[in-house]
């Protein structure tokens, strides 16, 4: 928490080697006596708030004088001004390991090939406005990081750069930048390949197949086609996580579980694979994370999946599964840590899987602490999810250990829920709709006092509005429109602020917030809340603004906050910056808060 600008003395001691002030307050500029303090091996001031003008005058500052430095790291600032790479690296002879990333500093290349100190290993440049790749790279022999993420590099990647390294790379990300083609990349020690959010057109890379120590697998968001090749079970052995989504791929869904693999995150939304889940899925028994969503997946349920230990997330949505989803007492498939079950939008039939209710115990009685939210990992990246709040599809780039959905909507479910739903009391949102369920709403829904979300619209519900459901003081979105309900529709403080269009569709409903009035005028009377600060229900998603701009490890938090605001809330708004925070109050109106 230390801060005010660095005393210039520092720079003037003479022997000084190492300053490592990283992850503090401090703001201004670098003195100009850091310029030349010839002592000066390692200068690390990752994550503070500086903000000067690093050209002096209109020119480059001159880095000759630092002929020890090796270490130069001012990622995570808010620094002005224009460096261009060559001269740097060309003035600083022993520099081994340059981090820019976020600094704020705009980084340009001359487009000269220079001479490099022959041990530099890491080049770091994310989101530092940089428009072409670097040819200096070329002479980078032993580079074993690169990251060039967020910039704006257009084209094909030079066919040299597949040798950058000397073949050693072992960390390379190139993500989010409009990157149309790549060469072969040759690395025999590679362990993370980033190459997300670009244009890059073609087949799945070939070369990928000889990384067997890759760990980290990202190339979503892409304009990739064709089929994934066989030969991608060359790395099964070694991955933790892979993501393909959102690309053009087509074909059965590739088989990269291996027997004693460690494969944990398995995302390959958003692609036309079809066919049938193979049951080879069942080797990745450290199974964290499936996303199949959005695909022409066919077949039935894969309930032998419920056999994985780690399974948390399982999302099958729109698909074209079809079938009943066996609810027989004699299974004994438990999903154990299953947290959350997106099945919607495909042709399930019969009744809702009860049996597998009862054992989902990762969405009992689970206690959400008050301190620093936690995100789930797969072996260390982030899972992300779309959410739609109130019409409005919001990606969230992580999602809450503790978050639990259960979406068996646009399905053909029939039959009655059964009251067995109640024993989910961790649920924070549950969407049946859009099936053809029917009988009385279970007055067990009450139970479910975590619950933020509930949709049971386009059902064929009968009966009354259980009072059971005003008693949850969480509900921030109720919708059982297009039913045949009927009666008087319940009060209380969350009901209070409920519209019309949550109960529209039930000729028999009658009462606020509905224009007909009930026959027998009620007893229990009602104010609408006026303080919607205080009282009443606000629904709040926290989102800490990310990619670049935030820092990595606070990319995003995803909360509905009920009246009592958590303290690690307070504690993350007054930490990060460029924070956004957007609040649905209870009448729709929203804010958003920038700081
Ligand atoms: C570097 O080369 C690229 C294409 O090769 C060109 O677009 C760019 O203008 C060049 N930049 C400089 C500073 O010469
Ligand atoms: C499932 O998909 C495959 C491949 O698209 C197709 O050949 C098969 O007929 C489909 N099966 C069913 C039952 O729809
Ligand atoms: C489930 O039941 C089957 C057969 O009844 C048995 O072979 C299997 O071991 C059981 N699995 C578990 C996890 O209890
Ligand atoms: C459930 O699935 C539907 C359809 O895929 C989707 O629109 C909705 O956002 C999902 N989530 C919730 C909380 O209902
Ligand atoms: C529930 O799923 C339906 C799609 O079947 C979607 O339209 C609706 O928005 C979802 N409800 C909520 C509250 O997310
Ligand atoms: C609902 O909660 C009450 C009180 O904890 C309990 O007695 C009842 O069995 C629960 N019902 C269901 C269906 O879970
Ligand atoms: C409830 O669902 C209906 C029909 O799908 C929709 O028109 C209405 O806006 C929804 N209401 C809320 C509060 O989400
Ligand atoms: C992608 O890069 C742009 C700048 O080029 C930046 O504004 C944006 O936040 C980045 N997005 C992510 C997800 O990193």
């Amino acid at each position: 928490m230390l801060n005010g600008t660095l005393p210039s003395f520092l720079f003037t001691l003479p022997f000084l080697e190492n300053v490592l002030l990283g992850d503090n307050m401090f703001s201004g500029g670098l003195p100009s006596e850091f310029f030349k303090c010839r002592s000066l091996k390692r200068l690390s001031l990752w994550s503070n708030q500086f903000d000067g003008e690093m050209n002096k005058g209109s020119t480059l500052p001159s880095f000759i004088e630092l002929m020890n430095l090796n270490h130069l790291d001012l990622s995570w600032n808010n620094f002005r001004g224009l460096w261009e790479l060559e001269t740097m690296l060309s003035s600083l002879p022993n520099l081994q390991a340059l981090y820019l990333s976020n600094s704020g500093l705009s980084v340009v290349t001359d487009n000269s090939t220079i001479h490099v100190n022959p041990n530099f290993h890491t080049l770091n440049l994310a989101c530092s406005k940089l428009n072409v790749f670097p040819k200096s790279l070329r002479a980078m022999k032993n580079l074993r990081g690169l990251d060039l993420s967020g910039n704006n590099i257009r084209g094909d990647i030079p066919d040299w750069a597949g040798e950058i390294g000397g073949n050693g790379l072992i960390y390379l990300d190139l993500s989010n930048n409009s990157i149309t083609g790549l060469p072969q990349f040759h690395s025999d020690r590679l362990m993370q390949l980033y190459l997300q959010s670009n244009k890059i057109q073609g087949p799945f890379p070939p070369s990928i197949c000889n990384m067997i120590t890759l760990e980290y697998l990202d190339i979503s968001d892409n304009r990739f086609d064709g089929v994934i090749p066989q030969c991608i079970e060359n790395i099964g052995f070694s991955l933790r996580m892979i993501d393909l989504g959102n690309n053009l791929f087509h074909g059965t869904i590739p088989n990269v579980c291996v027997e004693f693999g460690e494969l944990e995150g398995i995302v390959l939304k958003g692609n036309q694979f079809e066919g049938k889940v193979p049951t080879s899925l069942s080797e990745c028994r450290h199974l964290k994370v499936l996303d199949i969503g959005n695909n022409h997946l066919n077949g039935t349920f894969p309930e032998w999946l419920g056999y994985l230990p780690w399974l948390q997330v399982l999302v099958l949505k729109s698909n074209n599964f079809h079938g009943h989803i066996r609810t027989s007492s004699t299974i004994n498939i438990s999903f154990p840590l299953l947290q959350v079950l997106d099945l919607s939008d495909n042709g399930f039939v019969g009744h809702l899987p009860w049996k597998y209710f009862q054992y989902f115990n990762a969405m009992k009685d689970v206690v959400r602490k008050d301190t620093k939210p936690e995100y789930l990992n797969t072996g260390g990246m982030y899972y992300s999810i779309i959410v739609v709040v109130k019409g409005q599809q919001l990606p969230f780039p992580k999602i809450l250990v503790d978050y639990t959905i259960v979406n068996l909507s646009g399905n053909k479910f029939e039959g009655e829920i059964p009251n067995i739903i109640g024993n989910l009391n961790s649920l924070i949102a549950l969407n049946f709709s859009h099936n053809n369920l029917n009988g009385r709403i279970p007055h067990a829904l009450g139970n479910l006092s975590q619950i933020e979300s509930l949709d049971l619209s386009w059902n064929q519900f009968i009966g009354e509005i259980p009072q059971s459901l005003a008693d949850i003081t969480t509900l921030a979105v109720l919708n059982v429109s297009q039913n045949h309900l009927v009666g008087r529709i319940p009060q209380g403080t969350q009901f209070n602020t409920f519209e019309g269009n949550s109960f529209g569709g039930n000729l028999g409903l009658c009462g606020f917030p509905l224009p007909k009035q009930c026959e027998h005028p009620s007893s229990p009377q009602f104010e609408v809340d006026e303080d919607e600060d205080e009282s009443g229900f606000t629904w709040k998603m926290v989102m800490l603004g990310y990619g670049c701009g935030t820092l990595p490890g606070l990319l995003i938090g995803y909360v509905m906050l009920s009246t009592r605001r958590p303290k690690w809330f307070n504690a993350i708004v007054d930490s990060a910056e460029h924070i956004m925070i957007q609040t649905w109050k209870n009448k729709g109106r929203s804010t958003y808060i920038r700081k």
